[in-house]
Formats: C-alpha cells, structure tokens, sequence
C-alpha cells in the first residue's frame, strides 16, 4: 500500500473507538491516509486523534468555508485511490443506497469514483432489518467492497451480527481492493522453501531457504485475483490469504505435488531451493554412534533428485514456467546456462553471497534473465515487490504470446 491514497470516512457508530487503530495500521502499511467523518461520529471519536494521526486537517462539515477552502468535498472525494467507510452505519449505508448527499461523507461517496470499501457495524436489529439487508444488496450489486460484520457481544448489550471487524481485517482488504485484478483466470502454482531429505528417522539434509519469496509470490498472485497454489517446503509461515498450501518435506515428494497441480495451473514458478541430491538410502531408524566401530566416520552415498524445472518445463506446453537461481558466483553466465538446460521462460537469478539478498533475508536483489540472453537487473527490494515485478513480467509475457 505504500504510497496509496486512502481516505477513511467514519460514521457515527461505537465502532468508531476503533478508527485510529484502523488509521494506524493503514499507515504503518505505507498508505497515504485522511479523514472525513459526521457530525455524529464525532461524538464518539475526536476529530483531534484522528488528524494527529494522519498529520492532515480531518473534514467534518460540509458546509464550514475554513474547511471547503483547505481541501473541498470534490477534491476529497478525486484525491482518493480507495475510500474505507469505517465504521458504516445504517443510516450512511441508506443514504449511499439511495443517492443522498446531505453531508459531507455522503456527498464525497456519492462524488467519488475510487472504489469503497464499507465496514458497517450495528446493532443485531438494525442489521437484520429488511431495509438494512435491501440497501446492502444494491450497494454490492453496485461494486461496494464490505467486510463484515462480525458475530459477538455488541456494545448495545445484544448478541449477534453487528460487531464491526478487526483493524486488522479491513486493512487487509483494503489492500485487495487497491490491486488490480490483472491475475484473474490464472492458476498460479509456486514452489517455495528448502526440502528436507531424509537421512534416518530423525536427521535429514538440508538448506538454508526460508520460503519468504515464493510465499510472497503465492500471496500477490492471491492478491491479483489469481488461483494461487502454494506447494510449501517444510516452513512455520504463515499461508498467505486466499493462497491453497500443499506441505511436503523432501524432494520427491514436492514433485509428485508440483506435477500433480501443473496440470491445472496456467503459470508455474519454481521458486523453492529443491536438493539436487538425496541419501541413497534413509534409515527407518536412527543412525547410533555405539552402532558404528569406535572413532569411525559415516559415509552417506547421495544420488540425484529429479530436476522439477526441467521436467515442467519439457510438458509447459502453453503454461509460462519460471525458474530461480540461487547463485554464489559467475551469476549471469550461471544462470544463462541454467536457463537453456531447463528451458523455461524466464529465470529470476540472485546472488546470496550480497547482504540483504536470498536466504531469509526481507529483501532481495535480483536479475531476470530472458531466453534470448537479455538481463534486467532490479534494485534491492521486499520480496513482495519483487514478486509484484516477476508477476508483472509474466503477465507481459502471457500477453505478448497471445
Ligand atoms: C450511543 C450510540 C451508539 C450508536 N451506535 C450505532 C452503531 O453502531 N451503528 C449504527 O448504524 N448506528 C448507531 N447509532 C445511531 C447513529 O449514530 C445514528 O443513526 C446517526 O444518525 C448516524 O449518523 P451518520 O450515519 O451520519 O454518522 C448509535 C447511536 C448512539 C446514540
């Protein structure tokens, strides 16, 4: 959300004692913020916090010319790239329903053309009252976002549907409702992690791969209304929203995953760091020291692992396959050659041995590398903002071969 405009509209609800939670959270996400609300909701939540917080002057009269001269309702409403109606009662959602404008919050709703995402919160009555429910109806058949409200204990001492959701909640699909939908109808199916390959019942081989980038991948292509399918290695993060997880452990098995789902999937990216060798042989039971003879060493066999990519990619067929390179030296030549052996698409080389790059790291630096030997080299970014990059590159690429 860095950088994104969002104006937060609050109506007057008890749920307003929530807002500068809201507001907090959209701001720590990156978002630009400011504030308009009613008259009423400003006898639940000061209008002082809510432009401590945002650092901007927070509207609240329509007609008051010290506040149309700073920034007017019309200029409010165009400044927008997403308006988040928090708390939404029922008398504000009523009047978007049905094209009032008597104040400043339904007059920046109904003049704005930035999508709105309500979060109304209620009394149980008021909720489930057909007047409520009508209005509620044409707004979504007009493209209002909503989210919620929740079940529970309400403030008014009923229980039931009413509670507005959690900050938390509606900064998340404050965010979808800022992506583009670019993704739609594609099956995105991302590898992700190291692999762990078994040596006995309790030691196995491994890597230093956290799964932080395909994981990033798997939740923008979510986020850009694709199907994203998340074949994980063994990882303790948390699946992205709207993301489909399949965990496995060793090498084979994120095969027979990976090649199970590509049937479906419209884009493939391998970015999982998959073992190139396992041990010949694992025992069911563990290896003891007393079992071996006094001072002697033990010699593991390795025998190669099926290459995922190449395999894919031999049977892509219309699918883009992308593939990820994790490289110490010669980067570019490297991964040059990676690319014509496996015969994918595109190739995402980064170098671990640069600090804030690869394994574990937040961020990473990275160079696509192009089948006709082109390389675009970016700066270092959040991993998100990489996969938001490669995603973008695929979608190029998926577009240019139609
Ligand atoms: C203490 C109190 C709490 C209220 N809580 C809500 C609420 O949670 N949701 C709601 O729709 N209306 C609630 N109302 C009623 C609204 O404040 C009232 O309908 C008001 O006209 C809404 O104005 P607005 O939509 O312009 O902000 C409450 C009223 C009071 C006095």
């Amino acid at each position: 959300m860095e950088q994104r405009r969002i104006l937060v509209a609050v109506t007057g609800g008890i749920a307003a004692y929530k807002v500068p939670e809201l507001v907090r959270t959209l701001i720590r996400a990156g978002a630009v913020v400011r504030c308009a609300m009613t008259r009423e909701a400003s006898e639940f939540v000061s209008p002082m916090v809510l432009q401590t917080l945002t650092g901007h002057p927070v509207r609240d009269h329509l007609f008051d010319p010290s506040q149309e001269g700073e920034i007017d309702h019309i200029s409010l409403a165009d400044w927008a790239e997403l308006v988040v109606l928090a708390p939404a009662t029922a008398n504000t959602l009523a009047k978007l329903a049905h094209g009032l404008a008597d104040d400043l919050v339904s007059a920046v709703l109904l003049a704005t053309r930035a999508p709105i995402l309500a979060a109304p919160a209620m009394n149980v009555n008021m909720w489930e009252h057909p007047a409520t429910r009508a209005n509620l109806e044409v707004l979504r058949s007009r493209g209002v976002h909503t989210i919620g409200p929740e079940a529970g204990e309400l403030a008014c001492g009923w229980e039931g549907l009413g509670r507005m959701s959690q900050p938390e909640a509606i900064a998340a699909a404050a965010e979808s409702c800022l992506a583009p939908n670019d993704l739609a109808g594609e099956v995105v199916l991302v590898s992700a992690g190291g692999t762990q390959e078994p040596v006995d019942a309790v030691r196995y081989l491994g890597n230093r791969s956290s799964g932080k980038m395909g994981f990033a991948i798997a939740a923008e292509a979510a986020r850009r209304g694709a199907r994203a399918v998340l074949v994980a290695g063994p990882s303790s993060l948390p699946t992205p929203a709207g993301v489909r997880r399949i965990d496995v452990g060793s090498a084979l098995e994120m095969r027979d995953a990976m090649t199970a789902e590509f049937d479906a999937a419209t884009i493939a990216v391998m970015a999982a760091a998959v073992a190139d060798f396992r041990p010949s042989q694992s025992s069911q039971r563990k290896i003891k020291k007393e079992d071996l003879p006094d001072g002697a060493g033990l010699t593991l066999e390795l025998v190669p692992n099926p290459d995922i990519l190449a395999e894919l990619s031999r049977t892509k067929g219309e699918r883009t396959v992308v593939g990820f390179a994790a490289e110490s030296h010669d980067m570019i030549e490297a991964a040059r050659r990676k690319l014509t052996r496996k015969g994918c698409d595109l190739l995402v080389a980064n170098d671990i041995t640069q600090q804030a790059s690869g394994f574990d790291s937040d961020t990473n630096t990275v160079v696509f590398v192009w089948p006709d030997g082109q390389i675009e080299q970016l700066a270092s970014l959040p991993k998100r903002e990489v996969a938001a990059q490669l995603l973008d590159r695929v979608m190029k690429l998926r577009g240019e071969s139609q």
